[in-house]
């Protein structure tokens, strides 16, 4: 155990505590301290996004028809706008009619999701999902 190291007990309910470690084995952790670090940070990057004034990256996918009226033309013209929030794209031509779309963004919480509200919004498009994810720093490993 490496210096500056926080210890902390926990108490829980036995049953609990059964399923804890039955699903920490599913999932492959050695240790209960492992997986209690790891559900730290998830909740740490959960609690951030909620923040509109925190730095996030974020990834927002997308899948529309690109035949369907304009729709092409205001995603490209949405990028074009935020150029500053979107970091890069990916685009990938599922079928004929179908397209996936990539974007991986950067900036304010609020901005990302309103954004991603609009882009999702855009008619023509069938889904979208946003991921919003840490920028990294502040979040030990
Ligand atoms: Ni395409």
């Amino acid at each position: 155990m490496s210096d500056g190291v926080r210890r902390f007990s926990i108490s829980l309910d036995p049953n609990l505590s059964r399923q804890l470690d039955r699903m920490l084995r599913e999932k492959g952790y050695r240790t209960r301290s492992q997986a209690v670090a790891d559900m730290v940070r998830d909740w740490l990057v959960e609690h951030r996004r909620e923040m509109d004034d925190e730095e996030v990256a974020a990834t927002l996918t997308l899948v529309y028809d690109h035949h369907k009226s304009h729709v092409q033309e205001v995603l490209t013209e949405l990028q074009h706008k935020f150029r500053g929030t979107i970091v890069s794209s990916l685009h990938v031509h599922l079928d004929h009619h179908n397209c996936l779309e990539v974007l991986v963004l950067r900036g304010k919480g609020s901005e990302i999701r309103a954004l991603a509200d609009r882009l999702i919004a855009a008619r023509g498009v069938k889904h979208g999902r946003l991921v919003v994810t840490t920028t990294g720093r502040d979040l030990p490993a």
